[in-house]
């Protein structure tokens, strides 16, 4: 276990890397280290470097050889007892990126070579201080053959390129920047350049440079847009400028996550750059452009300011997961925004809090590093730094960001120092967030209210709480940023005085205690409350809404974060009631609630789709405990059958929309005209199934996955048809391809396993991390009838697949084990499945990623 508490500074500090690397049918990496003992530092240190998975030729210290009784070589270090203050190290290495199966390192993706090197694959390349608040210049020259290799790409500029013998060329790159090893990154391949430019307000013109496979240049220009986009809107929300002259972006077939922002020169998963209407639906649409700016938005946050040690990764992460969904929010409808972010907050993050890997947003501990890639530490701590913005105010966040990113550029930071910075600007005490970022777990705050007419006063009394979890049996307060309102009779909104400090302002209650009161006098009438707006705080609010108030907020509401939330809460109440018996009151109102709203839908069409939409099975799952998933399944296909019904009218209007061209209007009624289709698919009548089935011919994806989706669980010729034709259409196109079988793989139809392994064995089912989640990760996501096959099929079926995966790539299979993590949620029958497929996987000898969620799993 590495602990926080352990943290040391590094005892040698490697001021300038340079590196000669040659490609042949193995890498040979020269590297000349320029280290020197940090002031301070024992002077009887060892060097000790990080190394893994390479093979060392030679080493020389000052230009002469060291004897092998100089040096050792340990399984994951290379260790050098004796230097002196200030020395070159000079190391020849050698290793194998075709063998390479981890995706981290230096590993072949189709027609390139590429890095992935956080956290810590760097020492998978050549030997070195791999680890982040160790900064360095680097100079690379990168070698290869011409014809196979016309493009060698690293960070920085291009300072020199030529010719280097037969057959072969090499190019020179600097990066004027220094930076911590995670962000090197190097790139050997035969690809396609798209380039673009950005002026930035200062003036610098910046070539801005997409590299993807040939074939797909007319697939960049969303990417690029939203490239150009990202940068104006760092320029003008933060007046943050890009500082080199190139940008370059590369996509990758074969990548563990979704990109990587090293410096200059990102690293991309090819579905999230590659767009274009035939291809990509309006959801892949906003993923490429959320994750452009996410990646570009790194460049500050996280680049010129790095974390001192992995457990800050929030530092970064968390934050830039905030500026990219505030970009997100501006460019998009800020409602439907939020809505989705939320969304995902709740099916990733609130689960994993409650479960066996709850950890803090600033950890304490870890086995493997790469496990701390985690919603808690990216979604949760995102939600920390809207919190504090919403309390302090945006613009002062942006000053505080700003002092932030001025106190510590270039150097190596943590948690600590953006607070401070936070309330040097703001002049607030924010001590209460520190705690945020140190406890694990889920608020829950209870508001009771009581109305005295007599007297004329409302009260309303909150009290908070936060669960044991898994890693924390002890919890304290956190301050709970609840923003809110009173409205009358008629619907206005009561006009508030603030009562600081229990609330600063008209619209915000700031809980800082156990339990608070606050009390409002002169209230004519009982108001009706409303808490949360906009999601002000990652909790579990507990408000007794009766189901009128619910449904008042559904049609009358202004803001649409609790329009929908309040809508997700009647269609909750309704499916409990089915599962606990038959549909009464809360079906009910519901229906009519829905009615009603298609009747008098809002302007936004997107939003009106997110009110009409039911939960998907995973975002039950996560939220239902104990979890029967057949139960759930039932109830949701039954509210399916019954919203279907009592809106045919209004949902076959919109199901006859079929807008093609990409206007947020026309994406917009897409999601809507997808999801009425979707619903009348239940009622399997042969007119909607011959309109799905033209809807999936499409040329416009989001229509054709609008058309698979609404016949996925029909046992019907016009399926099979339309699955059929699709798979041929877009047998070629790896990322299509991926849909098709997400959408098998996702399929409720009987024999779900089988067919699931039958995809496994298909002859177009070639592995790699993105296939791999569509099949596996959809099908333990998002089918439940066959995921929790009520004989345990579904969970050894996975941990079977795992225990493979595993083998060769540890990251992924670290991914989709969730899947089997939470088998004490599961009614007791299921649950005992699960933990015995775990005890299978555990069994098998899995790798550290996986041995330590398995291990707190079964604790
Ligand atoms: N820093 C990247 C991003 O969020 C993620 C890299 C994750 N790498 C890993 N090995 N877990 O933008
Ligand atoms: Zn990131």
């Amino acid at each position: 276990m590495i602990l926080r508490s352990d943290y040391r500074a590094s005892d040698f500090l490697l001021d300038r890397i340079e590196l000669h690397v040659s490609v042949e049918a193995l890498t040979t990496v020269e590297a000349w280290l320029h280290l020197r003992r940090r002031p301070g530092a024992d002077p009887a240190a060892s060097l000790v470097l990080d190394g893994r998975g390479i093979e060392l030729l030679s080493i020389e210290l000052d230009g002469t050889p060291i004897a092998p009784s100089g040096y050792r070589i340990e399984p994951e270090q290379l260790v050098v007892p004796a230097v002196p203050d200030a020395f070159v190290l000079r190391t020849l290495t050698r290793n194998d990126p075709e063998k390479n199966t981890v995706l981290e390192g230096w590993y072949r993706s189709g027609p390139m070579l590429c890095t992935q090197c956080e956290a810590q694959g760097f020492s998978r390349i050549t030997y070195a201080l791999d680890r982040p608040d160790v900064l360095s210049r680097f100079r690379v020259r990168l070698e290869a053959e011409t014809a196979r290799y016309p493009v060698l790409l690293a960070n920085g500029n291009c300072v020199e390129s030529g010719d280097a013998g037969p057959g072969r060329h090499y190019a020179v790159w600097e990066d004027p920047h220094p930076k911590p090893c995670y962000l090197f990154a190097m790139v050997a391949g035969d690809l396609a350049c798209v380039e673009g430019r950005h002026r930035t307000p200062s003036g610098r013109d910046v070539a801005l440079r997409f590299y993807v496979d040939r074939g797909n240049e007319n697939r960049v220009a969303h990417a690029m847009e939203s490239l150009r986009k990202a940068m104006q809107w760092d320029e003008s929300v933060y007046g943050l400028e890009y500082d080199l002259d190139i940008y370059m972006v590369v996509a990758a077939r074969d990548f563990n996550m979704g990109a990587m922002e090293n410096k200059g020169l990102n690293l991309f998963n090819a579905r999230f750059v590659l767009a274009s209407p035939q291809t990509a639906t309006d959801v892949d649409y906003d993923g490429v452009e959320s994750v452009i700016a996410h990646e570009y938005f790194h460049n500050w946050t996280g680049n010129r300011v790095t974390c001192r040690d992995w457990f800050q990764l929030s530092l970064k992460e968390g934050l830039t997961v905030y500026r990219d969904q505030c970009f997100s929010a501006d460019l998009g409808s800020r409602d439907v925004t939020r809505i989705e972010h939320v969304r995902t907050l709740r099916a990733l993050q609130f689960p994993e809090d409650a479960g066996p890997t709850a950890h803090p947003v600033r950890p304490d501990a870890y086995a493997e590093v790469n496990n701390l890639y985690t919603a808690t530490v990216y979604e949760k701590g995102a939600e920390i730094l809207r919190m504090l913005a919403s309390v302090i105010g945006e613009e002062t966040f942006v000053a505080g960001i700003g002092h932030y990113l001025k106190q510590h550029d270039g150097t190596a930071a943590t948690v600590e120092d953006l607070l401070a910075s936070l309330e040097a600007v703001s002049g607030q005490k924010l001590d209460g967030f520190r705690r945020w970022y140190s406890q694990s777990g889920t608020p829950s705050v209870e508001i009771t209210d009581e109305y005295d007419a007599a007297e004329g006063r409302y009260t309303l009394r909150l009290r908070q709480h936060t669960a044991p979890t898994h890693d924390q049996a002890q919890k304290t307060v956190l301050p709970i940023p609840l923003r809110f309102s009173l409205r009358d009779d008629d619907g206005q909104l009561l006009q508030l005085s603030p009562q600081p400090p229990l609330m600063p302002r008209a619209d915000l209650i700031l809980l800082e205690a156990a339990e608070a009161e606050l009390r409002f006098d002169n209230i004519e009438s009982r108001p009706t409350p409303a808490f949360l707006h906009g999601f002000s705080a990652p909790v579990k609010l507990q408000y007794a809404y009766t189901p009128d108030a619910l449904s008042a907020l559904v049609l009358n509401e202004e803001d649409g974060f609790l329009r929908w939330e309040a809508s997700q809460r009647l269609m909750f109440d309704a499916l409990f009631e089915t599962m606990n018996g038959e549909p009464g009151e809360h079906s009910r109102m519901l229906l009519h609630t829905l009615q009603v709203l298609a009747a008098n839908p809002p302007a936004d069409k997107a939003l009106l789709a997110e009110l009409l939409r039911l939960p998907a099975e995973s975002e039950l799952a996560a939220q239902i405990e104990p979890l029967d998933p057949h139960a759930v399944t039932r109830a949701r296909d039954g509210l399916r059958h019954a919203i279907a019904q009592a809106l045919t009218g209004p949902l076959s209007v919109w199901a006859a929309w079929m807008p093609t061209d990409l206007s947020p209007e026309n994406r917009a009624r897409r999601s809507l005209s997808n999801l009425a289709l979707w619903y009348l698919g239940h009622l399997n009548s042969a007119r909607i199934r011959k309109l799905a089935l033209e809807r999936a011919h499409s040329p416009n994806m989001s229509l054709a996955i609008g058309g698979l989706a609404a016949l996925r669980d029909s046992d019907s010729a016009e399926r099979e048809e339309a699955m059929d034709a699709f798979h041929l259409r877009f047998r070629d196109e790896p990322l299509v391809l991926d849909k098709w079988f997400a959408m098998e793989a996702a399929s409720a139809r009987p024999a779900g396993l089988e067919r699931v392994t039958a995809l496994l064995t298909h002859p177009d089912f070639k592995p790699n991390p993105n296939r791999t989640r569509a099949v596996l990760g959809t099908f333990m996501r998002e089918n439940l009838r066959s995921f929790h096959a009520p004989d345990g099929g579904g969970y050894r079926l996975l941990a079977t697949e795992l225990a493979k995966i595993d083998a060769g790539n540890p990251q992924l299979a670290a991914r989709l084990v969730e899947g089997l993590l939470g088998w004490r949620r599961l009614v007791p029958a299921l649950g005992e499945h699960m933990r015995a497929a775990l005890e299978q996987l555990a069994q098998a000898g899995p790798s550290r990623d996986v041995a330590e969620k398995i291990g707190k799993a079964l604790e």
